[in-house]
């Protein structure tokens, strides 16, 4: 019997192993279960969900009600196609390999080894699908079965910002007969400005479509216009009329990228998914405005977020106050779906995310954790080479600026501005700007800033060189540098130091000083 016993133990933990080994092969995922993604390009917090009561976006307040919102969102990047990539991977820039935009001579690309959370997909049986903005490279990395985007040939002003165009192409994704459970991904073109590429339609496009005469018309929209004296400056923009007349015009295009959801989330209705979808809304990055897009201040950095599963209501219409990352959307999808992160290498290095799902957060609210977030910058256009890493607490954020002696840069759509163009000259003539810094302070930054978000939301005060916070810049970059580690940062040595980390020291990657003085 002791023998048969044995045996019959061995037989099932062989049994068991097969059909665990079983079980991963031949996955398939929970049919009825899907998701749809909404990005809003350069969006912010222009939106009743986060109290602002001047722009007007009825879909997306509705959308809350059916939501967890979360009000300490951030972005992983503040620039357009790293911040996608990282969407998508679950990767921050500098370990996807998106150091800066993808487009024109900026011409940045993901490695090609990465896995994407649309490739993942695809081979796991779900139908993928992207239409409006995609902005993001190699094609084989980023993947979809459906795509009407920049990249298919399509003008991003029609798939980005026409949004009966954007509607007639996710009617045709929704209405096909394939089977399987669904990602389907809308790039917002909506609000992102508009003054360097298209100057005829306004400084953010907010006349194209408007059925103004050479403007053409977008059937499906109701433009809303903005008095400039009533839009809310935010504490990070200087409260001139140049200003406040451009935040005007973002608001009406916030208002065609809120009708464009309204019409996206009809067609999933009519198409009888409402139920068994998960539906997401977010930004790439912070508002176009100073101290917004490209910087890692919150002004470039948080983000709003709104998470609505159909099998999670108990918190719908709560807020939540979980510090909630871009990194945190794959592994949200994946758990979704019930798929595992693939085991891989990127450039040697195993490759593990940081993020977490999000859906636990749905169903109660954390009493401990989710409350540090991490970002990582390279660039922007390709010439704006301004690397910082930083950590962010509940109480405390620290930005690691590796090549401060440099001024920080400003990109080409935002320069021509009436915003920018407004603080250049009243800075050049001597005028008061209104604006909360000077140009200077702005361009050349410390290598070190260290901000008490309870004490000074605005991050004016820098406190790396307090004393009396000595132990917590430490401890702060010790964690950004633990970070920078557990994601194969390339610039873990930076500004001060070179990684060797092949030939003799393969084993043991060291940072060898350069005596810089940093
Ligand atoms: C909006 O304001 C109310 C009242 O101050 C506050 O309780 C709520 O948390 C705010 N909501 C968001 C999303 O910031
Ligand atoms: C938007 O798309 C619709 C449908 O394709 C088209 O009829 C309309 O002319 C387009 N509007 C503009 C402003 O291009
Ligand atoms: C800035 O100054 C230039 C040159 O005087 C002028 O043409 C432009 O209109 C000004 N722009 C703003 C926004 O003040
Ligand atoms: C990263 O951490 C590993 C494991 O602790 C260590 O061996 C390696 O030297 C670290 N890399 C750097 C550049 O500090």
């Amino acid at each position: 019997m002791a023998n048969f016993g044995e045996g019959w133990d061995v037989f099932c933990s062989v049994l068991f192993v097969l059909l665990a080994l079983h079980d991963v092969r031949s996955f398939s995922p929970q049919t009825k279960r899907n998701v749809l993604l909404f990005v809003g390009d350069d969006a912010g917090f222009e939106t009743q969900v986060y109290n602002n009561t001047v722009c007007k976006t009825p879909h997306l307040d509705a959308l809350a009600k059916r939501s967890v919102v979360f009000k300490h969102a951030f972005t992983s990047v503040s620039s357009c196609s790293p911040s996608r990539s990282a969407i998508l991977t679950g990767l921050p820039q500098h370990q996807n390999g998106m150091y800066g935009l993808e487009n024109s001579v900026h011409h940045f690309v993901s490695f090609d080894g990465v896995r994407s959370l649309p490739v993942i997909l695809k081979q796991s049986g779900i139908r993928t699908g992207i239409i409006g903005k995609k902005h993001v490279g190699p094609e084989s990395v980023y993947q979809f079965d459906y795509s009407k985007t920049e990249l298919d040939g399509f003008p991003i002003m029609q798939v980005g910002r026409n949004i009966t165009l954007m509607k007639q192409f996710a009617h045709e994704f929704l209405s096909s007969t394939d089977p399987r459970p669904f990602l389907l991904y809308i790039g917002f073109h909506d609000p992102h400005r508009c003054g360097h590429t298209q100057p005829q339609y306004g400084q953010f496009c907010e006349k194209f479509g408007n059925g103004d005469p050479g403007m053409g018309k977008i059937p499906d929209w109701v433009p809303t216009t903005y008095d400039p004296g009533e839009v809310i400056v935010p504490g990070f923009v200087q409260d001139t009329p140049a200003a406040r007349g451009d935040l005007a015009a973002q608001y009406t295009t916030i208002s065609r990228l809120d009708q464009g959801i309204g019409l996206i989330l009809k067609e999933l209705e009519l198409a009888g998914y409402t139920d068994d979808t998960l539906v997401l809304y977010t930004s790439d990055n912070g508002i176009p405005f100073p101290n917004g897009r490209t910087n890692l201040y919150d002004s470039g950095m948080a983000e709003p977020l709104l998470v609505s599963s159909p099998a999670h209501t108990e918190r719908w219409g709560h807020e939540s106050n979980a510090m909630a990352s871009t990194v945190d959307l794959t592994p949200t999808v994946l758990d979704w779906f019930g798929i595992p992160y693939p085991d891989y290498t990127l450039n040697r290095e195993a490759v593990r995310l940081t993020g977490q799902s999000l859906l636990p957060v749905l169903q109660r609210e954390p009493s401990t954790g989710w409350d540090t977030v991490y970002a990582s910058h390279n660039l922007h256009e390709v010439t704006m080479y301004y690397p910082m890493r930083v950590v962010r607490n509940r109480r405390y954020k620290l930005i690691h600026n590796m090549n401060n002696l440099a001024p920080f840069n400003i990109d080409q759509d935002f320069y021509i501005s009436n915003t920018f163009q407004d603080l250049l000259n009243r800075t050049r003539s001597g005028q008061p700007t209104h604006w909360f810094k000077t140009l200077k302070d702005y361009y050349y930054r410390p290598q070190w800033e260290l901000f008490d978000h309870q004490a000074d939301p605005l991050e004016t005060t820098n406190l790396a060189g307090d004393r009396r916070y000595a132990s917590v810049l430490s401890d702060l970059k010790e964690q950004v540098l633990r970070w920078q580690n557990a994601t194969n940062d390339p610039w873990i040595c930076a500004p001060w130091g070179v990684l060797e980390n092949s030939g003799l020291y393969k084993e043991k990657p060291t940072c060898m000083p350069m005596d810089n003085g940093l």
